[in-house]
């Protein structure tokens, strides 16, 4: 991504060769402010508190967390310490276990002297790594932009609208994004692609983030109520929905910012497909039914009665939009079940959302 012609990563070493440098995204849409973390409780909170977000960008900032640990203390027992802390920051995305246990496995193999240098190069590597996949993504994706592209000209439109949930874009990940790597790419490419934003309540991750880098990318885009979807299908103005994922089952059951299930159901009614992109470390190979048993975090319900956005005259406030009194439930996340899935956007292709469909993809996962 670029923001003012500068090719910019959402997470990057800094200039000394040893803090780590992140957007801090809670202070997005209005403010593009940069924090330095220098230590494991730096990235753990960046994590936990949602300064970074999005489960690959989650991922990479947790190796970075280990290296910067390493960094302190690289004995076993430091290292074993600093895992549980990053693994606790947050329950639901998948790829922070993945990175985690990455890490490990690359310090494991190598003399407690060498573990500093090992710790940052291996999380380098996850970064990069995460960056090859997305663009991937983002190919395999575009192809199914073009597609529907030419069918929306055949029917005389002159625009192909892709709806999508939450960020999955750049800032969720270290480049490119998930679900809006295609759409970069077939903008890119000059497909005249529309982005239906969801706002994506509580935390409005699709209004102050998907907005805000579409917005910087120069793509065109409309921010709509998270109950819009169903409209807009019912009346021909959704050609696909391409959403992300936190963690997505063997069986291709797709666990995703809280809302994505009621939108996979009005596309199932209106034979939209829903198309779900991810990256491979995604996937959760050990669970198959993922409303039985992936975790679903919940968080401070004062994400649900409050907002916070800019005054016209420039300040950044925080309201209260309920009353006194009232409670508020805050699940961050929902299962779609595969049923619902029309296909899994992944680096190696596009596939079915079941087991052979994932198989297929990633024939060294098969037992
Ligand atoms: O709570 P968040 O903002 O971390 O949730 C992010 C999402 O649900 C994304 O859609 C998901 O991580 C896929 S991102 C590539």
């Amino acid at each position: 991504m670029k923001i003012n012609g500068t090719p910019t990563r959402t997470i990057w070493l800094a200039a000394d060769g040893w803090a780590v440098e992140i957007i801090d995204q809670t202070r997005l849409p209005h403010e593009l402010v940069t924090t330095r973390l220098e230590s494991l409780a730096d990235a753990a909170h960046a994590i936990k508190a949602m300064l970074v977000r999005g489960a690959p960008l989650i991922g990479a900032t947790a190796a970075y967390g280990m290296a910067l640990a390493a960094r302190a203390n690289s004995s076993d027992l430091a290292l074993t310490v600093a895992y549980n802390i990053l693994h606790a920051t947050r329950p639901t995305a998948i790829n922070l276990k993945w990175a985690l246990n990455e890490m490990i496995q690359a310090l494991g193999t190598v003399a407690e002297a060498d573990r500093v240098a090992t710790a940052y190069a291996r999380a380098a590597e996850i970064a990069d790594e995460d960056v090859a996949i997305n663009s991937a993504i983002g190919d395999n994706g575009a192809t199914l932009i073009q597609a529907a592209w030419e069918q929306a000209q055949a029917r005389g439109a002159d625009s192909v609208n892709v709806l999508t949930h939450c960020n999955a874009g750049w800032l969720a990940t270290v480049d490119w994004g998930t679900a809006i790597a295609p759409i970069y790419k077939a903008h890119d490419a000059g497909i005249p692609v529309h982005v239906w934003v969801d706002e994506t309540r509580p935390r409005n991750q699709g209004a102050s983030l998907t907005a805000r880098e579409l917005n910087w990318h120069g793509v065109p885009h409309t921010v709509i109520a998270d109950n819009t979807g169903g409209h807009l299908m019912q009346h021909g103005l959704v050609d696909l929905c391409i959403v992300g994922t936190d963690r997505t089952t063997r069986q291709g059951d797709v666990c995703n910012k809280i809302g994505t299930y009621l939108k996979a159901l009005a596309a199932k009614d209106n034979n939209v497909p829903f198309y779900v992109a991810l990256p491979s470390p995604t996937i959760d190979w050990s669970v198959a039914d993922g409303v039985a048993e992936i975790p679903i975090e919940e968080r401070d319900p004062t994400e649900q009665t409050h907002m916070t956005g800019k005054t016209e005259d420039g300040h950044i406030v925080t309201v209260q939009v309920t009353p006194d009194g009232s409670p508020a439930g805050n699940w961050g996340f929902d299962v779609t079940p595969a049923r619902l899935v029309s296909g899994l956007i992944t680096e190696r292709g596009v596939c079915a959302a079941s087991p052979d469909g994932l198989l297929a993809m990633f024939p060294e996962r098969a037992v």
